[in-house]
């Protein structure tokens, strides 16, 4: 098998930033990665593994840092088109933006298309893995699917399933969704590196019925990811509580309904009441956190200490469209403003961690994806920390990674994203399936 020696800075994970501190990351000024077929085989110092693998082809990153590839833990790839959209706050933003653009993807010259665009903005931005919510149509999810496999990409993805509260032409059945998802995982879950996501939209554009649908669904395939919103905006907090009158609080209505557990991505949680947090926390589920959209749709401000006290998995994710970016740079960005808002300033260990291991964690995928270590897989991004004027010169008086890292995660855009490679293979080859 072909070997490849990524020659640069390297980063890796031994241990969880949040619980102990930066000292969970091991640098390395002169690391080197060493890749094997589609995995990574070593981690190490650049020049012991150049004299132990003299036969590696050798890519030298120079100061470039080597990171595993950006995992974006909850995005619409539909909202491509209507992303940075004006002046709405969540439901009118649904129905003015998002609905009509996602009617659209009925065609499947659109959906491939866009399912194109999605993806080649996620790799200029070195995201080599998303959780993907589709449209109502099943050949949304084809369209992404077949494009991600084309690419070699990790993805995990789903038909979105709504059968009340949306246009006619965005509305399934409870059957229709539960047979259409169903036909899908057969067709994707497992199929190389892809993952399929049972992905009710969220409690109100869903009856009761077709959320039992879809807990049955996930209880025929529990290994495939759940993903849903849950308490995002105080209005739409209200509407749940008029919908469902019997459910405790916002969760309660996925409990009732079997779709709370390990492997369930709750997108955004930020009004949540005590009881709903400790549930979270005893059922394994995990949060998608998306900091751009809680503050360009209004949404509010995430606890992410509280989170993490209670050691809930929380992923970081970019929320396309809803998002006001595909860059998780940026996203890490505007996770660190947030933090200031909430009186704690995340470190850059903790901020990278949330993009890679946090996410992939929250994917249920830490044992592929998500670190630099032998065994994973070999999806890399390298980041230029000096990518423009203003970023070199705060970059040149840095005393150690992270005062260098730092000013790329606040400044820096795809400019920093100097090269990217998927399970082994240079990030933008489309390669046969
Ligand atoms: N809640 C239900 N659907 C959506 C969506 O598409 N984006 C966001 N941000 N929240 C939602
Ligand atoms: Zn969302």
């Amino acid at each position: 098998m072909q070997q490849t020696l990524h020659l640069g800075q390297t980063l890796e994970f031994p241990g969880d930033p949040f619980r102990d501190g930066p000292s969970a990351a091991r640098h390395t000024t002169r690391g080197g990665v060493l890749v094997d077929g589609a995995r990574i085989a070593a981690v190490g110092d650049g020049a012991a593994l150049r004299a132990a693998h003299p036969q590696a082809a050798v890519i030298d990153h120079g100061g470039g840092l080597i990171l595993p590839g950006f995992v974006d833990a909850h995005a619409h790839y539909p909202q491509t088109g209507i992303i940075a959209s004006w002046g709405k706050r969540l439901i009118d933003w649904l129905n003015a933006y998002t609905f009509p653009e996602e009617a659209r993807f009925g065609d499947p010259a659109h959906a491939a298309a866009v399912a194109r665009t999605y993806l080649d903005l996620n790799l200029a931005n070195g995201i080599t893995t998303a959780a993907a919510y589709c449209t109502i149509h099943p050949g949304s999810v084809d369209a992404l699917l077949a494009e991600a496999q084309a690419r070699g990409l990790a993805m995990a993805a789903g038909k979105v399933m709504m059968d009340r509260n949306a246009p006619e032409d965005l509305r399934d059945t409870a059957q229709a969704g539960y047979d259409d998802s169903k036909a899908l995982i057969g067709r994707w879950h497992g199929a190389g590196r892809l993952r399929y996501a049972i992905t009710p939209r969220f409690a109100p554009t869903s009856t009761p019925a077709q959320l039992e649908a879809a807990g049955a669904l996930w209880s025929e395939h529990p290994d495939c990811l759940m993903q849903t919103h849950l308490s995002e905006q105080a209005e739409e907090v209200a509407w749940v509580r008029d919908l469902f009158p019997q459910a405790r609080d916002y969760l309660d209505v996925y409990e009732r309904h079997g779709l709370v557990g390990p492997g369930a991505v709750m997108g955004h949680a930020i009004r949540l009441r005590p009881r709903e947090w400790a549930a979270l926390a005893a059922t394994g589920a995990a949060i998608a956190h998306c900091p751009t959209s809680n503050t360009f749709i209004g949404s509010g401000l995430f606890d992410m200490d509280g989170a993490q006290r209670l050691g809930i998995p929380v992923g970081l994710a970019t929320d396309v469209g809803g998002g006001s970016s595909f860059s998780m740079l940026r996203t890490m960005a505007a996770a660190y403003e947030i933090g200031q808002l909430k009186g704690r300033a995340l470190h850059p260990a903790e901020l990278v961690f949330l993009a890679t291991a946090g996410s992939a964690r929250a994917l249920r995928l830490e044992s592929r994806l998500g670190r630099l270590a032998a065994g994973m897989d070999a999806d890399l991004v390298v980041l230029d920390l000096a990518s423009t004027p203003v970023i070199a010169q705060r970059a040149a008086r840095a005393g150690d990674i992270w005062e260098q890292l730092f000013p790329t995660i606040m400044l820096g855009d795809d400019r920093a994203i100097v090269a990217v490679h998927v399970a082994g293979h240079a990030g933008d080859a489309r390669r046969p399936a």
